[in-house]
């Protein structure tokens, strides 16, 4: 590889607020991303906005919720764009309730979702990035794993399980040049956070020192920073970006 800037990036839920400003950013940044897509209707607005805005970013179908849907997506990903270099855990999906009004579908439609995706992606890629003897796995977490959430059991207890993934694989993979670490975003102004009742939003945003949801820019800034050649001697750890909402 003669230049960095040519490593290929996989964002697992692109078209969402957060998978999208990843995705622009990377792209300025100089890298080769493709993204993960769910929903066509979804994907193909995406992919028209994104070259109106002068983003060359070509999205693949994938299931991450299934590893045989995830596992057909990377080859067609390998064999038409090259291997993945950075893989970023992204796609998540939230249903919240109480624990005992949530019902069973709900418990594992999230557990599936947002933890699964993360093995049934990395799972796919890493042995090529072993090969290669460099790798850049960057899980998406939250504010919400590292300090519960009411109304959370299945978002925070997922959110959770990433880091525990993020914490084990660094250590298998750290002798063969592929890092693997958390970013754990607070609340930032996406449509999913936007989602939740504005009276309850109110409250959440009070209790963030910096008095503000975050952007998500600011969430893209970060992962461009540990998808670099440059972050190679971090690994395993976990970056919050929350406002202050949560200090430990
Ligand atoms: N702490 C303590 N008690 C609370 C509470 C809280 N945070 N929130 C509500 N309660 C209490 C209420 O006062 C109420 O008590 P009473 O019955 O005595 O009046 C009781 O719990 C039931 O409250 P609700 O009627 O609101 O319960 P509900 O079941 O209708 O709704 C809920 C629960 C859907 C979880 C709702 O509280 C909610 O939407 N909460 C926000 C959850 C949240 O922050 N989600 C984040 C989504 S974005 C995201 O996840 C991105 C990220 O990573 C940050």
């Amino acid at each position: 590889m003669e230049n960095s800037k040519k490593r290929t990036v996989l964002v697992t839920g692109a078209t969402g607020g957060l998978g999208t400003a990843m995705c622009k950013k990377l792209y300025q940044d100089g890298y080769n991303v493709v993204g993960n897509y769910h929903t066509k209707e979804k994907a193909e607005k995406w992919m028209i906005q994104m070259k109106e805005e002068g983003f060359n970013i070509e999205l693949f179908f994938g299931d991450v919720s299934d590893f045989n849907s995830t596992a057909n997506m990377i080859k067609e990903i390998e064999s038409k764009v090259g291997p993945i270099d950075t893989l970023v855990n992204n796609a998540g999906i939230t249903k919240d309730s109480r624990l005992i009004n949530m019902k069973p579908e709900d418990w594992h439609a999230v557990i599936n979702t947002n933890l699964n995706s993360v093995f049934n992606c990395t799972k796919n890629v890493i042995q090529g990035m072993i090969d290669r003897q460099f790798g850049r796995v960057i899980n998406i977490s939250s504010v919400n794993g590292q300090r519960g959430q009411f109304g959370q059991t299945n978002y925070s207890a997922a959110k959770a399980g990433m880091h525990g993934f993020t914490k084990s694989l660094a250590m298998e993979v750290a002798r063969y040049g592929v890092t693997v670490n958390t970013i754990s975003p607070g609340y930032i102004g996406t449509d999913m956070v936007m989602a939740v009742p504005e009276k309850v939003l109110n409250q959440i945003v009070a209790q963030v020192p910096m008095g503000r949801l975050g952007g998500t820019h600011e969430v893209a800034y970060l992962v461009s920073f540990l998808a670099s050649e440059e972050t190679s001697f971090i690994t395993g750890a976990n970056y919050s970006i929350n406002g202050g909402q949560h200090v430990y």
